[in-house]
This record gives structure tokens, sequence and C-alpha cells, in this order.
């Protein structure tokens, strides 16, 4: 029994596909797990909840009041007792409604007030799946955090055809099995993960820096991500105003410009078993740091003598030592994929993570990115729009089959 002592709140919203939901509420059941369903009113024309509270063993929730007691049910502690929540079917209109939190049934509100991860199984016509509307809904969702199970891709010939459809019973219960496997995964425990983070500032003088817009979300997402799968974490930060991993088992080593971040690097990666190089770290520094502030002394333009800042990847990439691993990051506008390649190759990374610099939901400053993972033999792997920590889980992942 995989799910022994789960608590799923298994949401039903009013699609054909909702006769479906009673093989999964078996299934999950069948694994140990204790489910609630919450019902919307639409979902009861086509599944009774005399069916699915005799699946379960518990009433199911619907309406915001029960008929004859008047008794209010309680969204918050469903939130508060739930580990996970999965809403299969996911109609076009309730994945509506959870973007834009219209909060007009049970099922909405529970999710409202979810406190536990969500995930949806989105079941409609191929026309309502494609319609932008319900594709920025579920960017939107994505954004989020929800989890979006996509449709059945195995049969599909190309694009969208066939998408839409619920996935079947059994392949959720996978992925809701893997969510709490990967919940639990230790897999990084006994490595020592070192972590780039952040801009660089360099310094033109006392009062003035050259810098740029990283946030260091990104780093500080898969420094919490490899902490919490055991990693023994080491995070070199630029400057990052009021931002701290939340994760307290990750040491944080703060520095300023990029030659204070080679140094950094340096004497952690002596033993890092895995180094990722996350960090917007400035290719350029002024070659002198005036002391005191630049005076203005007549109009005019001013001059600004740039010399080149270390590669801190290529500089660890060429000391690299059997078995250690190096990730790196290119933020890119265009030609995104020859340009990963090549900065792979020239930094001696055994994995590159593109993301594009063009979009405010995504790169710099954003708390989604759309990312693709280019690895040696060819490797390549793109992902929709997905939260940071979401991306750092399938980094991680990609990491942890690299052989070492
Ligand atoms: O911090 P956030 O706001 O969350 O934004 C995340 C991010 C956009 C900064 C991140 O996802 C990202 O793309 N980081 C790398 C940005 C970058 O500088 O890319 P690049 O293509 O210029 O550099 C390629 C690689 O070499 C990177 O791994 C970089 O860390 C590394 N590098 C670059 C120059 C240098 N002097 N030293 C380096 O180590």
């Amino acid at each position: 029994m995989r799910l022994e002592g789960k608590h799923i709140v298994l949401g039903i919203s009013g699609g054909i596909a909702a006769y479906k939901s009673a093989a999964l509420l078996r299934l999950l059941i069948k694994e140990g797990a204790e489910v609630q369903v919450v019902i919307t009113p639409n979902g009861k024309e086509f599944i009774t909840p005399a069916t699915l509270a005799a699946l379960s063993g518990k009433p199911v929730v619907s309406e915001f009041f029960a008929a004859n007691t008047g008794e209010w049910h309680s969204h918050v502690d469903l939130g508060l007792w739930a580990d996970l929540m999965v809403i299969a079917p996911a109609t076009a209109c309730t994945l509506a409604k959870m973007a834009t939190g219209v909060a007009d049934n049970m099922l909405i509100t529970t999710y409202l007030s979810a406190k536990e991860p969500v995930m949806v199984a989105p079941a409609m016509d191929l026309d309502m799946f494609a319609h932008p509307s319900t594709q920025r809904n579920l960017d939107t969702l994505r954004g989020d955090g929800v989890i979006v199970l996509d449709s059945p891709s195995g049969e599909l010939a190309s694009g969208l055809e066939g998408k839409g459809r619920m996935l079947e019973p059994e392949q959720i219960l996978e992925k809701v099995v893997e969510h709490f496997e990967s919940a639990s995964r230790k897999d990084f425990a006994g490595e020592k993960v070192v972590i780039t983070a952040g801009p660089t500032r360099e310094k033109i003088d006392d009062v003035r820096f050259i810098a740029n817009h990283s946030s260091g979300k990104m780093g500080m997402a898969l420094a919490e991500e490899f902490a919490s799968r055991g990693a023994d974490v080491t995070l070199v930060c630029g400057p990052v105003e009021g931002r701290k991993p939340v994760d307290a088992r990750v040491k944080t080593v703060k520095v300023e410009s990029a030659l204070e971040m080679l140094d950094a690097v340096k004497k952690e990666y002596r033993d890092a078993d895995v180094t990722i190089f996350a960090a917007a770290v400035a290719d350029y520094r002024p070659e002198v740091a005036v002391a005191g502030k630049i005076k203005r002394e007549e109009r005019g333009p001013m001059t600004l003598s740039l010399v080149e800042n270390p590669d801190i990847a290529a500089e660890m990439g060429a000391n690299k030592r059997e078995g250690q691993v190096n990730v790196g990051f290119a933020l890119e506008s265009d030609n995104g994929l020859q340009n990963a390649a090549k900065k792979l190759d020239a930094k001696n990374l055994d994995l590159i993570v593109l993301n594009p610099a063009n979009r405010s939901d995504a790169g710099f400053n954003a708390d989604t990115d759309i990312i693709t993972l280019i690895g040696r033999d060819n490797m390549k792997e793109e992902f929709p729009l997905m939260t940071k920590r979401q991306c750092a889980s399938v980094i991680a992942n990609a990491v942890a089959k690299i052989a070492r």
C-alpha cells in the first residue's frame, strides 16, 4: 500500500470524465489513502454522491451547508487535513474559476484555502482545451504552483491531438504515488552541492556600481530543492536585498563582486559533488574602483574603462575532477539552443539550463521560468512554464541521472 496514511481531497467537476473518478477513488483507497470527495453541483449531474460516499466511506462534500442540519462545511479544515488535493476531472470552467479565484462552490473555496499541493487533470474536448483562454488559465495555474497533469501522449500522433482528454485513473494514481515518493526522496544525502545565485556588483566608485536584474530566486529554489533531498548545500550569493533561502539547512556565503564570487566558489568547489552556476555574473568590471565619489567636474561624456571578469563556471570546469558534476545556465534572447550548446562545451559542463531573457514570466526576477535542459549525448528536454521550485525539481532529477 503505497499511500498508507495519506489524506487526499478528490475534487470532481462536471465533465463526462467524472465517471472515471469513481475508479480513481477506488485505486486511491486500495493504496491505503483516506479520501474526502468534494464535488461541484455540475459534477453531481455525472456521478452520484451516493456512489462516491460508498466508495470513500465518507459523506461527500458539495454544498457550503449540509441540507438537513444547516451545518457549515469548513473548506479551511479540509485544507489543513489534506496532504494533497487532486481535481479530476478539471473542466475548462473549473480551471477558469481556479485561475481567477471565482469561489462560488465548495471545490473552489477548498482550492483557495489549500495549504497542500494541488494537482489537476484537465478534461474537455480539444477545441475547448486548445482555446487561448484555457491555455492562459493553465499557464496561470502552473505559475501558481498547481501541478497540471497533461493528457496522455503515448498514442497521440502530434501536437494537440488527443489533448484535453483526462489521464486514465491508473495514470493519475501513478502521478500521485510519484508525488509522495519524490516529496520524501533523499537522493542527494551525503552529497555536497554548491550553487551560485543572484547578480554581482562591480564597483565604479564608493556609491555607484554595475549590476543586473537577477533576484537570486532561481538559485534559492535550487538550494531549497537540493537541501530537501538530503544534500549539504552551500549557496554563494550575490547581493539580493532582503531575500534568503527559507530552508535553514542551506549555508549561505554572501559576496558582492565577480572576483569575490570566484574566491568563495574556489573554496567550496574542491570537495563539491555537484556545482550549479545560476548566478548572473557581470562579464566586465570597471578597471579601477575609485575611492570616494567621482565628482561631476564639467558637462560632457564620461568614459568608463572595463576589464573582463573571470568566467567562474569555465574556471571550475577546467579543474573538474572525476565524478564532479557541473551545471550551468544560459540566459538567451535568440539562437538559444546553439548558444547554450556552445556554453556547455566551452565551460566543460555536464548539463546546461536554457532560459529566455526576453519574457516577463521567465528569467530575471520572475517566479516562473521556461527551461530547456541540454546535456551530453544530444540530450534535450523542454518544459512548459513552471515555478522556479518546479524547475529546480526537474533540474535535480536530471542531475541525479548523470553517472558519477
Ligand atoms: O536570479 P533570478 O532573478 O531568479 O534569475 C535567474 C537567472 C536568469 C539569473 C538564471 O536562471 C540564469 O539564467 N543564470 C545565468 C545567467 C547568465 O549570466 O547566463 P550566461 O549565459 O551569461 O552565463 C552562462 C553560465 O556561465 C552561467 O551558468 C553563469 O552563471 C556562468 N558564468 C558567466 C559569466 C561569468 N563570468 N562567470 C560565470 O560563472
